[in-house]
């Protein structure tokens, strides 16, 4: 069965649901799925994703060679080494770990990280997760839509129904079927739908096309980032 989580108010009530033989994969197409997808396709060694900026600066401690990452209200969080987008996540971040916290994206991940597997899921990467997916034939698979704020974001929902299209026959949920009815509605043109998105016009406005144009391309990158004991490393 595929079931997919399409808004905030209902990831708030994840960290309750049993996933103890569950594969969840959460999306933040616009950005930060995306971003850890392509600092991991460069050579990261890792990013770990918390929920406040003070998580984030207590991990430093910890690991104080990490570079910090991040955004809110979209922009690079003071202090910080990086912002949210995947443009500045290149060669820089090879080899390095990263500690992650933006508004959306890494608290999907982390609400769901009771679960069986925990994958980081972006259009770059639709078809690796789709083929490990395949491959592992879970019982449950939970498609988490990371969201923007309090509300459901297109990106995140076209995303997941592009998986559910890569991985026919399996039964879907409500949710599932309305996320696989968007993917059909806009696959001829991705870029297109997440420039109309309301991410992707916010992205528009401050003129990052670029960033908007990087994360709509689709299996680009043959990897997997699966969160592991805090870290979402390649797997
Ligand atoms: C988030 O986690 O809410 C987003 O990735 C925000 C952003 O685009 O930077």
């Amino acid at each position: 069965m595929i079931d997919v989580v399409l808004s905030p108010p209902e990831i708030d009530l994840l960290p309750q649901r049993d996933l103890g033989r569950s594969v969840a994969v959460a999306f933040d197409v616009l950005r930060a799925t995306s971003t850890m997808i392509t600092a991991l396709a460069n050579g990261a060694a890792g990013i770990w994703p918390v929920r406040t900026i003070e998580e984030a600066w207590s991990l430093k401690e910890q690991r104080p060679d990490a570079l910090m990452g991040g955004e809110r209200h979209g922009e690079r969080i003071e202090g910080f080494d990086l912002g949210n987008s995947p443009l500045e996540y290149g060669g820089n971040v090879r080899g390095r770990e990263i500690i992650s916290t933006t508004t959306n994206g890494t608290i999907a991940l982390r609400a769901v990280e009771h679960a069986a597997v925990v994958l980081a899921g972006s259009l770059l990467n639709v078809g690796a997760v789709a083929a490990h997916l395949a491959a592992e034939a879970p019982g449950e698979i939970v498609l988490v839509c990371a969201g923007t704020f309090r509300e459901t974001a297109l990106e995140d929902v076209l995303a997941a129904g592009m998986l559910i299209s890569l991985m026919p026959e399996q039964p879907l949920s409500d949710a599932a079927q309305i996320a696989l009815a968007l993917y059909r509605r806009e696959q001829e043109d991705l870029a297109a739908a997440l420039r109309r998105a309301a991410n992707g016009r916010a992205l528009l406005a401050k003129g990052r096309e670029a960033e908007v144009q990087w994360c709509a391309r689709a299996s680009v990158f043959p990897i997997i980032g699966r969160l592991r004991e805090g870290c979402v490393r390649i797997s």
